[in-house]
């Protein structure tokens, strides 16, 4: 009789490989391996290699680079999505798309579960776990290092015992990477004051001690040229992260709260991410009046929040998208980035949609901005603000100072106010 099928979310590394064995072993399925190309820049024929040797009856590879790209990165950027304001979501924005083509897979090929190699400790179980269950309600889910409460250590005893080949990278660090970054965890950098050594990073030269620049032109909030020439949206990341990277450029080291809970020090390298939100962030401030601008940064921050904490399929994510994309529109226009040793500075910008007037905002003559409207209207702002300092004054010294602006005030309110005052100082004597 044939087996029963599950499809497993296949990387190639240590966690996926294991699971491929436990699948079989345990669960007595047949194991559909499926990669899924983010622009982890990986051999991927090596990988499928690997799939067969250690099991899988099958292995399919999904190419989605560009739908990455458009319907997860383009979104991020308008979002301007930085989790805690630092991380830029790369690994969090793909695990929505690799559990979509998991499910696609699993639908084609009649299968009964699907499977992934999550630990139950991170983000990333949260996010396939709920994608999953909601493009295929009811599949079973396994997901055998949760269930099975396995360690690193482990996995690598169990992989060398049933001989699977683990890569030397594998033993020092645990890597996520896709086009929008990459992630460093475990080894010597969970020591929360260890800083990362030089072979925690692959992709950002440190060495490098000339400054640069980079132009990159957005249209609509996506970005479409840099350095002037228009490229599709993968290849302007990868050439962004380049430039950027070999600047020294995209390194972020913090304390990240996962879901579960727990804090984790986190390193990532992610030039391309760092630089265009960056530019794209600072292109708004130009564009958006500072309403939409405050309003927009707690959408942003929902925002990142949602795809953060695998909630991707929350229809407040689309609301939310919905929401942004009608900010975009008129965040179009060039922005100029300096780069050095690892620093970035937005140095220019400019837009036809520009709500920055050099004739309101110069100092120098000839400037438009009537400034006689000026006084009225700071009277009138700081309206509340005066009144109930006059009111609160109690010190000895701060009655002395509002009695005083209370005699030097001609304004209609100024009479009350000094009446105010001068109670306060007599309430103020009766208790001294
Ligand atoms: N902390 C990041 C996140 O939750 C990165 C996770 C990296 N994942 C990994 N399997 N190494 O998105």
């Amino acid at each position: 009789m044939a087996k029963d099928k599950v499809v497993l979310a296949y990387s190639g590394g240590l966690d996926t490989s294991v699971c491929i064995r436990y699948l079989q072993t345990l669960h007595k399925l047949d194991v559909i391996t499926v990669t899924v190309d983010c622009g982890q820049d990986d051999d991927f024929v090596e990988i499928e290699k690997k799939a067969k040797a250690v099991g899988a009856v099958k292995h399919v590879y999904i190419d989605a680079k560009e739908e990455f790209a458009r319907d997860y990165i383009i979104p991020s950027i308008k979002a301007n999505g930085l989790y805690q304001g630092k991380y830029p979501l790369a690994t969090a924005l793909a695990r929505p798309l690799i559990a979509a083509k998991a499910v696609q897979v699993a639908t084609a090929e009649g299968a009964k579960a699907l499977a992934h190699g999550c630990t139950g400790k991170g983000n990333d179980q949260i996010r396939f776990d709920i994608t999953m269950r909601a493009l295929a309600p009811g599949i079973q889910i396994i997901a055998p290092i949760r269930d099975m409460n396995l360690t690193r250590d482990v996995e690598i005893k169990f992989a060398k015992e049933q001989n699977i080949p683990i890569s030397v990278e594998a033993k020092k660090y645990s890597i996520d990477l896709n086009l929008w970054g990459r992630a460093v965890e475990g080894g010597n950098i969970e020591d929360a004051f260890f800083e990362p050594p030089e072979d925690a990073f692959q992709f950002v030269n440190l060495h490098n001690d000339k400054a640069g620049y980079l132009d990159i032109d957005f249209e609509a909030g996506v970005p479409v040229a840099a350095d002037g020439k228009r490229m599709d949206i993968v290849d302007l990341i990868q050439y962004v992260g380049d430039k950027a990277g070999s600047f020294g450029v995209g390194i972020v080291d913090h304390i990240e709260d996962r879901v579960v809970g727990i804090k984790s020090r986190e390193v990532y390298e992610a030039p391309a991410a760092i630089a265009i939100i960056e530019a794209h962030r600072d292109l708004e401030k130009m564009v958006l009046t500072k309403h939409e601008l405050s309003f927009k940064r707690l959408v942003d921050e929902q925002w990142s929040w949602l795809a953060y904490s695998g909630l991707w399929q929350d229809p407040l994510r689309s609301d939310l998208d919905k929401f942004i994309d009608a900010t975009q529109i008129r965040v179009s226009g060039k922005v100029k980035i300096k780069m050095h040793r690892g620093s970035l500075r937005v140095v220019g910008r400019e837009s036809r949609y520009s709500l920055y007037k050099n004739d309101l905002a110069t100092y120098a003559a000839g400037s438009t901005f009537d400034q006689t409207l000026a006084k009225g209207f700071v009277e009138l702002w700081g309206l509340q603000s005066v009144i109930a300092n006059a009111l609160t004054a109690s010190s000895y010294h701060n009655q002395d100072r509002t009695l005083a602006a209370g005699q030097s005030n001609r304004s209609a309110t100024s009479g009350e106010n000094q009446t105010m005052a001068k109670r306060k100082i007599k309430e103020g004597e009766r208790t001294r």
